[in-house]
């Protein structure tokens, strides 16, 4: 019990630090100082309706605690498509969620990114930071 709270703490510090830099590196794109909350993540995720049988769509995964939160309502891993534009967090989130179809790109971009992948979802679920961008794009995307 204690050593899992000790290795769940490390991963959160983990996945934090590894925040931290990639904002210093990029504070527009990242958009935030701190990952999202797994409160906040919970709640963004409960708009996931795992009877769909339909896949699941996310943007701006960042360190994935939104992505563990659609996984922990019930999605199948490979039923979850996940856009990050960082390649440090993609190369993270890949070893975290193995079977989840990551796509390292611009979800500003989103038909090219997605590919032959241009399905209905269930929901699309996006963490992407829309005021550091154009108006034009942010429309475009929604
Ligand atoms: C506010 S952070 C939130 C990430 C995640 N919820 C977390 O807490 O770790 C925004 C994320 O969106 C990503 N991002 C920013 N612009 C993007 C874009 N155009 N396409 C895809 N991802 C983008 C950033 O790299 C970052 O991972």
């Amino acid at each position: 019990m204690v050593f899992r709270l000790k290795e769940r703490l490390g991963k959160k510090l983990e996945e934090e630090v590894q925040f931290f830099k990639c904002w210093q590196k990029d504070k527009k794109g990242v958009g935030a100082l701190m990952p999202t909350s797994i409160h906040a993540a919970r709640r963004m995720a409960s708009v996931v309706n795992p009877h769909s049988g339909l896949p699941v769509l996310e943007l701006g995964a960042g360190t994935g605690v939104i992505t563990r939160a659609i996984l922990e309502r019930g999605i199948q891993p490979h039923r979850l498509t996940s856009v990050e534009y960082s390649k440090e967090f993609y190369d993270g989130l890949v070893r975290r969620f193995p079977g989840v179809d990551f796509r390292l790109g611009n979800a500003y971009a989103l038909e090219e990114i997605l590919g032959e992948r241009r399905e209905k979802f269930d929901c699309v679920i996006s963490a992407v930071p829309m005021l550091s961008f154009p108006m034009q794009q942010r429309l475009t995307l929604l």
